[in-house]
């Protein structure tokens, strides 16, 4: 190890012990409680990118939000790893709210609307090319490409959300429950805001069902 990575991790694990005496300071038994088990009410699947701080930029707690993030957010078809998280949300933490955040200036969503070939990633990209062909009109009708580029992080963060609708166990909680609610939001980091996409997913479900309608029993 160098002399670098060494003063890097020596600042982790001193920002982890001051972060300790902080939380103890204000709750002896914070991780005691903390220790006793999670009840969060949100799934959050977001995008890998270091910028994106999932429970930073929401100002949740430890406890409060489970995450999912991978490259451009995805809940793909055959993501063993996306739907277990989907599945034990919904399923077993019962989250009343599952949001999907993307984000402006997203690699992911760059790397697939450019010509190359990326190796393993290509398949991942490929994802995002399909939203694309999904909305080619409306795309390709965006003559800025910066336009163009933001409206694609948009659709994919919609898409995502459709994925979500389209699980058994979303479906099956939501029919009995009328809970999750699902929400698509992108963080704005050329502002720091977060943006409401108000995707309707009561309608979409609708629609949704005429295809995915997986004959859940309640
Ligand atoms: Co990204």
């Amino acid at each position: 190890m160098n002399g670098q990575q060494d003063s890097f991790f020596k600042q982790v694990f001193d920002n982890n012990r001051k972060w300790v005496a902080g939380k103890l300071a204000v709750n002896p038994a914070y991780f005691e409680q903390l220790a006793q088990g999670q009840n969060p009410e949100i799934l959050f699947v977001g995008c890998s990118d270091s910028r994106v701080t999932a429970e930073e930029l929401m100002g949740a707690n430890p406890g409060e939000m489970f995450v999912h993030r991978n490259i451009s957010n995805i809940v793909g078809s055959a993501d063993l790893n996306a739907l277990s998280v989907v599945e034990y949300a919904i399923g077993t933490l019962k989250v009343k709210h599952v949001v999907v955040c993307g984000h402006y200036g997203c690699g992911g969503v760059k790397a697939a609307m450019q010509a190359q070939d990326l190796g393993l990633l290509n398949p991942w990209l490929r994802q995002i090319r399909d939203v694309y062909r999904l909305h080619k009109a409306e795309l390709t009708a965006i003559t800025d490409g910066q336009e163009r580029y933001d409206r694609l992080v948009e659709l994919n963060v919609e898409e995502q959300c459709i994925n979500v609708i389209k699980t058994a166990v979303f479906q099956r909680a939501y029919l009995r429950d009328g809970l999750p609610t699902v929400h698509g939001w992108v963080f704005d980091m050329r502002t720091g805001e977060l943006v409401d996409l108000n995707f309707d997913f009561v309608a979409k479900l609708e629609e949704v069902r005429q295809i995915y309608d997986l004959g859940t029993s309640l």
